[in-house]
């Protein structure tokens, strides 16, 4: 069984791309074999494993019909760790997608036939667009990432509307929220405090136990192609997502 887990807001840079591309390589030191689906046509997280985006190489052609998922498969340098690419032209899928029927099916068609991966990791666009709808169908389970800033919480309704109107409307049925990672905590900050308790207030056990730090070396590491486990393996932040990735591998229950 494959559980895909979706990490979504569609909030811009509130450390979707980072938590995506560590927790997948702290699961993959786990020696559990998982992919991270580049869902975004930014392709952030392809660029921060040092993957070269090259033009035909993403989920572009499968989504709309046009070869398999499994094709565009690459093998990163490290051990069971394995990414489907984006490239600029998963842009256009967004409008693309609304004219097909049932366009919010394509990407769970894409990757039903993919079973040799016990996780799939999806890193999705910072809007509630056609991918990440499609990203929200596909997942079994989904992470908000929440940065630690003033109304924070305010960019939850939002992706927790969507996600019921799909459970309800019967295209995902089990969809579960997995949980609200906040990122960029900054233990310093009155602020950062506040905005957890605030979550807390509502949310309290669906909020991950993990924080994950500011830091400055999970905002270099990528620059380098690296995870952080492997451009600073001593750090907070890799201290940080190694637990991320036991606390998510406990939740799953397997
Ligand atoms: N814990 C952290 N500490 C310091 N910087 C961070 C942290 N997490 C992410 N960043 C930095 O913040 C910026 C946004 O992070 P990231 O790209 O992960 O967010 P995102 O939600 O994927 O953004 P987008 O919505 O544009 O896809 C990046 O420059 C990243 O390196
Ligand atoms: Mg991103």
């Amino acid at each position: 069984m494959t559980t895909i887990i979706a990490i979504t807001n569609q909030k811009g840079g509130v450390g979707k791309t980072t938590t995506a591309v560590n927790l997948s390589a702290s699961l993959a030191l786990q020696g559990i074999p998982t992919l991270l689906v580049d869902l975004d046509p930014q392709a952030n997280a392809t660029s921060a494993l040092g993957v070269e985006k090259k033009p035909g190489c993403s989920l572009y052609g499968p989504l709309r019909g046009s070869g398999q998922a499994s094709e565009f498969i690459v093998e990163t340098k490290r051990k069971h760790f394995w990414l489907l690419p984006s490239e600029i032209d998963l842009a256009a899928l967004e409008t693309e997608l609304a004219q097909k029927p049932d366009y919010l099916m394509q990407l769970k068609r894409c990757l039903a036939p993919l079973k040799t991966f016990k996780v799939i990791i999806l890193d999705c666009p910072p809007a509630l667009g056609m991918l990440s709808m499609n990203g929200l169908v596909a997942a079994d389970k989904f992470i908000i990432t929440l940065q630690c800033e003033y109304l924070a919480m305010e960019g939850l309704k939002p992706i927790l509307a969507v996600a019921e109107q799909l459970r309800n409307e019967g295209l995902n049925p089990q969809l579960e929220l997995l949980g609200i990672l906040m990122t960029m905590f900054d233990v310093r900050t009155r602020l950062s405090n506040q905005v957890v308790t605030e979550v807390d207030k509502h949310l309290a056990p669906k909020r991950l136990k993990t924080l994950i730090p500011r830091s400055v070396r999970l905002a270099e590491a990528p620059s380098f192609g690296e995870t952080i486990f492997e451009y600073d393996p001593v750090s907070s932040g890799a201290m940080a997502y190694a637990a991320l990735g036991k606390e998510v591998v406990g939740l799953l229950k397997w």
